[in-house]
């Protein structure tokens, strides 16, 4: 059969964009080799789909080009999406920072995307191997369909376990687009080292500011078996490379805090004095890395402040992090200056398209990155 589009990957990202041009007249397949649809939107945001973020802007996006994602942002904006979401009776909530959840199940999600695609016509042919895609006379030909149209919306390479490839780079590099590196992004750290004794405390958390290269995200810190977590170490880790330090600010004004212990239980120890503000664990590793042993006061003000540099300051150097096994998404990808902004069409090659994960826009945790997939997708899926 004869399709005027044929999608490859049936994330959010395609879903979006098949619905979209099927419901303005196109024939749309949708091919993909998992056996379910919208494996990772099932799995996001704790089987609750963090589905978009209110806050969302293009500066909660990395990219090699800053300003690419602005156009299909603003076309395709939250608030379009959140109407979608409404109009299929999907009841949803806020939890913190702008995050929209279901309040049912990202089930839901996918249901309505599948049903938007059925409004629009679409084919949606799961558990399929793609096998070549040959382009001639006009027509991508892929797994025994042919198109004059094909969109790249296979993702990146995180969570292999749930069929995540990195065939998009394979097929942006047989059409001679150019790739950023790829890099486990939304990632935890691994520590070693000096920090060893951090990875004994495994299961605290605690709010804190982590920054890297000058980014900073204040949200909770987690200490694990193998290094760091939680919401602001994986944030920084998007903007993270090898050999950078990651700094914790676990203690505001810890300056002030200290003196005032001081002056109040000048008979306890630096531990007691932490105890007051963090976790007992984490309070009993910073005492001994801080390394005042004498009673508080009898500590001076150029050790107390030392400390309180250490407790507003603590940095780490991260041996590396856990990888594409452990990275909500993957940063980096087909490069921008291959695309169109407005399209998501390759400028060398017409008719193919990249959107979603695969191409070098990232955003911040959050539900940003569905947001991506489905700007992306309603972009190239408005163009077809
Ligand atoms: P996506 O990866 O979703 O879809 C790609 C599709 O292509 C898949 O269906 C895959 O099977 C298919 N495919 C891949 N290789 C193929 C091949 N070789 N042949 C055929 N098919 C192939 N984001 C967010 O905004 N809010 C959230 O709550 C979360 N939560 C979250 C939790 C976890 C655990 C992860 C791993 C990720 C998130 N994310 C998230 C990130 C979000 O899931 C991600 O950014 C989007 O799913 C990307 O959508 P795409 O459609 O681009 O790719």
């Amino acid at each position: 059969m004869r399709y005027d589009a044929i999608v490859l990957g049936a994330g959010g990202a395609g879903l979006l964009a098949a619905a979209t041009a099927g419901q303005a007249g196109a024939r749309v397949l949708v091919l993909d080799h998992a056996d379910k649809a919208g494996k990772k939107i099932l799995i996001s945001g704790g089987g609750r789909c963090n589905f978009t973020n209110t806050g969302t802007e293009p500066e909660c996006f990395l990219s090699d080009n800053p300003h690419f994602a602005k156009s299909a942002l603003s076309r395709y904006t939250q608030w379009d999406f959140l109407a979608l979401v409404e109009r299929h009776g999907i009841d949803w909530h806020e939890k913190t920072l702008g995050q929209l959840f279901c309040d049912g199940s990202a089930r839901q999600i996918v249901a309505m995307l599948l049903d938007e695609c059925a409004r629009g016509g679409v084919d949606v042919r799961l558990s399929t191997q793609l096998g070549a895609v040959i382009h001639a006379d006009g027509q991508f030909r892929v797994a025994g369909a042919s198109a004059p149209q094909l969109v790249i919306a296979t993702g990146g390479p995180s969570i292999p376990k749930m069929g995540a490839t990195g065939v998009a780079y394979d097929i942006a590099r047989q059409f001679g687009l150019g790739l950023v590196a790829p890099r486990p992004a939304l990632v935890p750290f691994t520590l070693g080292g000096d920090d060893m004794p951090f990875r004994e405390i495994s299961g605290v958390s605690c709010p804190a500011t982590a920054r890297v290269r000058g980014r900073s995200f204040q949200e909770a810190a987690l200490f694990t078996h193998k290094g760091l977590s939680g919401p602001a170490i994986l944030q920084v880790s998007s903007y993270w490379s090898p050999g950078d330090t990651v700094s914790l600010n676990v203690l505001p004004d810890a300056a002030g805090k200290l003196r005032a212990a001081r002056k109040r239980m000048p008979r306890a120890h630096m531990k007691a004095a932490l105890t007051e503000h963090l976790p007992v664990r984490l309070a009993d590793v910073l005492s001994t890395r801080i390394g005042v042993t004498t009673e508080l006061g009898n500590v001076s003000d150029a050790d107390l402040d030392r400390a309180a540099d250490i407790l507003t300051d603590l940095t780490f150097r991260p041996s590396g992090t856990e990888g594409y096994a452990k990275a909500e998404v993957t940063a980096g990808g087909i490069d921008t200056a291959a695309l169109s902004s407005k399209t998501m069409e390759a400028r060398t090659v017409p008719g193919l398209y990249a959107i979603g994960e695969a191409v070098d826009v990232t955003g911040w945790l959050g539900g940003y990155n569905f947001q991506w997939a489905w700007s992306s997708g309603a972009a190239a899926g408005q163009a077809i």
